[in-house]
């Protein structure tokens, strides 16, 4: 398992390029049921040996596939769920039956959930971004900026809102003693693709699923998360040092609050990872750290259908 490493972009390995396609099937497995053809085609030839039959069963056998092609009944069905929703700020519209079961069912993480995608309305910061909700793929954040001023991987990213944030924060680490760097900041919709692909790749859909975020449901899309590191930019040796509970206490200072806190993966979904921060604001990172509540638990706070 690759826990302790987390699933984040793997730097430094090649990366595998995968098609990047349309947000209702880009996280679906290859499906693996009969098809139309081995549960009735091919019984029903091995079957008919009279060559009367087969003169009309065949055809007929072709009609009833063509008539299954033409209304959709065969061939891939994406798993996800394309439904639409309408994001307000914290207010979520009730999405409706199988959608409203699936997002209940985050409780139990690793399984695959279905997909609603979240409208792009207002400025974005808050939008609830989790294993069911997911952005849309053209969805690109405003004044994304290059981080300058301390050690990235490569050219990273951000929101230049966020930026000056970020700078404070790691201010106060260096003053703490910690040399911060960048592994990974925005992240586009394609490159996510890349990422998690590369991870199922790696391991299998289950277990990626664990630790790398599905295309549109990565919060690195927004422009306002990052991964830090130190200047190693190795995830396990942040997560061993003392820099990852400094940055549990203090991101909250500086508007960040840790997504997916150790303790609470049976509630985000994902394996603890101490260096995934996003930006939501001084006063709402300091009332979720002082509550010790996850951004997750917040949202599902705030829309009354997942708790009802
Ligand atoms: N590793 C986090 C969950 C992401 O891929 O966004
Ligand atoms: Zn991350």
């Amino acid at each position: 398992m690759a826990e302790a490493g987390g699933f984040e972009p793997p730097w430094g390995k090649p990366r595998m390029v995968f098609e990047t396609s349309p947000l209702n099937r880009s996280g679906t497995p290859p499906l693996d049921c009969p098809s139309f053809r081995d549960i009735l085609i091919i019984p029903a030839h091995q079957m008919i040996n009279n060559n009367i039959l087969k003169k009309i069963l065949w055809p007929s056998c072709y009609v009833v596939l063509l008539a299954a092609a033409i209304f959709g009944l065969i061939g891939e069905r994406p798993k996800e769920i394309g439904q639409k929703i309408s994001w307000d700020g914290f207010k979520t519209v009730p999405p409706a039956g199988e959608v409203q079961a699936a997002a209940v069912a985050l409780e139990v993480p690793p399984n695959y959930l279905g997909s609603v995608t979240v409208d792009v309305e207002k400025d974005m910061t808050l939008a609830y971004v989790n294993k069911t909700f997911a952005l849309p793929a053209s969805y690109v954040p405003p004044n994304l900026k290059q981080i300058t001023g301390f050690s990235t991987y490569g050219n990273q990213l951000l929101r230049a809102d966020v930026l000056p944030y970020l700078d404070k924060l790691f201010a106060a680490a260096k003053g703490a003693g910690f040399n911060l760097a960048i592994a990974s900041a925005y992240r586009s919709y394609a490159y996510q693709v890349e990422t998690f692909y590369f991870w199922v790749e790696q391991f299998d859909y289950q277990t990626a699923l664990q630790g790398s975020a599905r295309p549109g449901h990565s919060e690195h899309q927004l422009g306002t998360t990052v991964d830090i590191s130190l200047e190693s930019l190795k995830f396990e040796t942040f997560s061993s040092s003392a820099a990852a509970p400094w940055v549990a206490k203090n991101a909250s200072k500086y508007g960040f609050v840790v997504s997916y806190p150790p303790g609470k993966e049976q509630i985000t979904g994902y394996i603890s990872e101490p260096w995934h921060i996003r930006w939501v604001g001084v006063d709402l990172a300091t009332k979720l750290y002082k509550r010790g509540i996850t951004l997750e638990e917040y949202f599902r706070e705030k829309n009354t259908w997942q708790s009802s």
